[in-house]
């Protein structure tokens, strides 16, 4: 018996999540954006609140409001997302990454608006990487040999060279976090939609966990598996 109440799997744990795209400046006006809604990351903090998580949501640009009676920090480009996450992670127990973030950022950012101009060349955006977080998130929990749960999301279509399932466990090995939620993307699949499908990756091994519903539904058993990991770590 672990003492927590059954209808409460995450009583007492707190748990951070990262939702929405990031936005990575080019000049004061304009921005290289994605078209995550932050649909999925809302359902989970609601998912997780209701589990009895004290629930952090750091959100990037979202479509939809943040849920009742949750933590929210407000972020907007990748590198602020790691700064907050990195601090956030400390004393969490759980961290879900289902953040879309932006892999690529403007190397230069312009002070002023970009005008056009007709005695220059049109200009051409040059683009770093950005840090990959979850894999530093990983990183920092495994140096500091703590017990946390580290949770990914991933957003495959598969293509010539790999199908998405074999994406998502190259994936999963290369993250290092604990489970990693594979979304199949089509052309008008996910991004925006109310309606997703995914499997559960574990670093342990077990079986691929399918799951398809609401992104609520979705939600709810990702949360449920996180609480039966949980209880597996802390018996
Ligand atoms: N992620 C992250 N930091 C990044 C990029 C991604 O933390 N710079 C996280 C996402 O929040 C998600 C997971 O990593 O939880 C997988 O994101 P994805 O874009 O599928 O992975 P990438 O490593 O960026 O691979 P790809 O080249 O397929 O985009
Ligand atoms: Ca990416």
């Amino acid at each position: 018996d672990t003492g927590v109440p059954a209808h409460l799997p995450l009583a007492g744990r707190t748990v951070t999540i990262s939702a929405g795209g990031t936005r990575e400046p080019l000049d004061p006006v304009r921005f290289l954006g994605n078209r995550s809604s932050g649909k999925q990351g809302v359902a989970l903090a609601a998912a997780a609140r209701d589990a009895g998580a004290a629930v952090r949501l750091v959100a990037a640009h979202m479509e939809v409001p943040a849920p009742a009676g949750v933590e929210l920090i407000a972020v907007e480009t990748a590198l602020q997302l790691r700064e907050v996450m990195l601090a956030a992670a400390a004393d969490s127990d759980v961290v879900i990454m289902a953040a879309a973030v932006a892999d690529f950022r403007p190397a230069e950012v312009s002070g002023s608006k970009i005008k056009k101009r007709d005695d220059t060349a049109d200009p051409v955006i040059t683009l770093v990487r950005n840090p990959d977080i979850l894999h530093e998130l990983v990183a920092v929990r495994d140096s500091a040999g703590s017990s946390q749960l580290v949770v990914g999301f991933a957003a495959e279509t598969g293509d010539e060279l790999g199908d998405v399932l074999s994406y998502a466990e190259a994936k999963l090995k290369r993250k290092g976090c604990d489970l990693l939620v594979v979304n199949h993307v089509g052309a008008d699949k996910v991004f925006g939609q109310d309606h997703n499908s995914v499997v559960i990756l574990s670093r342990a091994g077990s079986e691929p966990q399918s799951a398809s519903g609401s992104k609520q539904d979705v939600a709810a058993i990702v949360i449920d598996r996180i609480g039966s990991e949980l209880s597996r770590v802390f018996p």
